[in-house]
């Protein structure tokens, strides 16, 4: 059936971050414990098909996924359960990403947005209790579209995108991506602008050694701090690990450098069996003379295949069951996502005490030379929030090249 291929569109477009406020702990935790499990699993197999820098938001994929599988029946709901870890029964999945996505979007001291919506066929007769279910625990507001006028429809849905990431994902969809056979686009924007709680002084920032590999050295733009940042080593991973906080502590960048030059492939492969929690815990404020590399990583993903593979085949097929959303039938036609980041100096100078706390009780550590900690390779970053626990990851990446 031809227009059951092309029938339902799917966008899930991410720039970035969050973090989280207390209430509603039950469903929540369920929820950021099965996005966690699907972010793990998610990130090896987009890896798995990545060789260059990479910026990824398994969250962003997630809220989308979940959105559209509280809609599904049947083996595709089963399979969309397992897939994504989604809690039991459906009430409680709902209230956890609804909590979730406001505490997204109460983040204080740095800018954050996290905005759900759905586009429409103006033909496809919508189930009301699923367009509720988007509308009161996704936050987000449906819109009926004309897909036969692309270009138009394309218009629409990408003002809508730019407006909610600050102008900075544009053309997220070309008109030839859409057509009459177009029933529904659902795109999920994150879009955060965090300042480190340390910001970087700009003048101290020079050109050092970057060893792309055991062969190829580059000069970079790399920034300089001396300030306590939480610090650890991590022999399983052959690998060390600092964690540089935003402003507020609501979030942190989370960077895992390898020992050895050629390291990352075996320190990502290692990172699915990894509890980041567990490192995060391990790790002690330490006087750090930091050396971190300003980076900028642009991707566009279709991600179909990295989900098919990971078991949500149906969705994507004649087979799908989308019984929750609408009678007609309805499939996935394609999930995109495009995420952006750019990590450089700026930030607003916090306390100078902050950075300190937890140093605690060895005098030793005050007697020592900062160690040097130069992030002159390779490497893999995250970031995360602070205030619930586990935490959870809003964003990952490798950074090969620069
Ligand atoms: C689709 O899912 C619904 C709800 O689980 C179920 O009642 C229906 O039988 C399923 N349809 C097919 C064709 O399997
Ligand atoms: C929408 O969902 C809420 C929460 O479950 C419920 O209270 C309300 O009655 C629903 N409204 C409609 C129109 O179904
Ligand atoms: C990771 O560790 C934390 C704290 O030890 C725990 O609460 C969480 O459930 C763990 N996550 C996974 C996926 O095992």
């Amino acid at each position: 059936m031809d227009g059951l291929s092309k029938s339902f569109w799917l966008v899930a477009f991410a720039l970035v971050t969050m973090s989280m406020a207390k209430t509603d702990v039950e469903p929540l935790h369920a929820v950021v414990e099965g996005t966690n499990q699907f972010s793990s699993l998610f990130f090896q197999y987009v890896v798995g098909d990545n060789s260059g820098n990479l910026i990824i938001s398994p969250l962003s994929v997630d809220v989308v996924l979940a959105m559209v599988g509280l809609g599904a029946g049947g083996n595709t709901e089963a399979q969309f359960r397992k897939v994504l870890s989604l809690p039991t029964p459906n009430n409680l999945a709902a209230i956890g990403y609804q909590t979730l996505i406001d505490n997204l979007n109460s983040v204080k001291d740095n800018i954050l947005t996290l905005a759900n919506k759905i586009f429409i066929a103006e033909s496809l007769d919508i189930n009301p209790s699923y367009k509720n279910l988007t509308e009161v625990y996704f936050r987000s507001a449906s819109e009926s579209i004309n897909f036969v006028e692309s270009t138009k429809a394309s218009e629409t849905i990408n003002t809508w995108v730019e407006k909610n990431t600050n102008n900075l994902i544009k053309n997220l969809i070309s008109p030839d991506m859409l057509n009459a056979g177009t029933r529904l686009v659902l795109v999920n924007a994150v879009y955060f602008k965090g300042q480190w709680l340390h910001k970087f002084n700009t003048e101290l920032t020079m050109d050092m050694p970057f060893h792309v590999n055991k062969d190829t050295v580059k000069n970079v733009a790399t920034m300089y701090r001396e300030g306590y940042y939480k610090y650890g080593e991590l022999p399983n991973l052959n690998a060390r690990f600092v964690v540089l906080p935003y402003k507020g502590n609501e979030l942190s960048m989370l960077i895992i450098l390898p020992n050895e030059i050629e390291g990352l492939l075996d320190v990502q492969k290692k990172l699915q069996n990894v509890n980041l929690t567990d490192i995060l815990n391990q790790g002690i404020e330490e006087e750090i003379r930091l050396h971190l590399p300003k980076f900028k990583v642009e991707s566009k993903m279709i991600l179909n295949k990295n989900l098919i593979e990971m078991g949500l085949t149906d969705a994507f097929t004649a087979s799908a069951n989308f019984s929750g959303i609408s009678n007609e039938k309805l499939a996935v036609d394609t999930v995109v996502q495009k995420a952006f980041i750019e990590v450089n100096e700026e930030g607003t100078e916090a306390a100078a005490a902050t950075g300190i706390i937890g140093v605690g009780t060895s005098a030793v550590i005050f007697q020592r030379q900062p160690l040097v900690f130069k992030i002159n390779k390779p490497f893999y970053y995250a970031i995360q929030s602070n205030n619930v626990k586990p935490s959870i990851l809003l964003f990952e990446g490798l950074i090969h090249n620069l």
